[in-house]
């Protein structure tokens, strides 16, 4: 028979157990989903494109939404045409957005832009009005809108 102390103690070194397992798994998953591949950023539109995200050619009056935290800070933005935007990922995993297909015109599938990581930048020039929602493709719960009116 085991005593009261040892039955404790099992019970624990079995909780324990698979309280680690658990956190391996979760361990990976995360890590999983941070090194997974973009899907084809080939895809163009007319009325949104990815432009370089460099000093040197970005405009002046430039709106920067920070990603921080696996947040867009500010999530939602209104815009003119032909304004460019700028994301700057300030967090230590990588993050990107992809604009929801069903809400741009010239698009048929989602248009993902490149996994950027820490202080990696990306710019958009929206050049027509309208909604566009997008999402971060390794974290989906990411969100946020550019209004361009
Ligand atoms: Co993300």
């Amino acid at each position: 028979m085991l005593s009261r102390a040892q039955w404790i103690l099992s019970r624990f070194i079995v909780q324990l157990t698979l309280g680690l397992w658990l956190l391996v798994g979760m361990t990976i998953q995360v890590a999983a989903a941070d090194v997974r591949e973009p899907p084809d950023t080939a895809l163009k539109s007319e009325v949104m494109v990815f432009v370089e995200a460099d000093d040197e050619v970005l405009p002046e009056d430039v709106v920067k939404v920070s990603i921080s935290k696996f947040k867009y800070k500010p999530a939602e933005i209104t815009i003119e045409p032909g304004t460019v935007v700028l994301w700057i990922n300030e967090d230590p995993m990588g993050h990107n957005a992809a604009f929801v297909a069903g809400n741009i015109d010239d698009v048929e599938q989602d248009l993902a832009g490149p996994i950027v990581g820490q202080g990696e930048r990306f710019a958009v020039r929206f050049n027509e009005s309208g909604r566009y929602d997008y999402y971060c493709t390794p974290h989906p719960f990411m969100k946020g809108v550019v209004i361009v009116e």
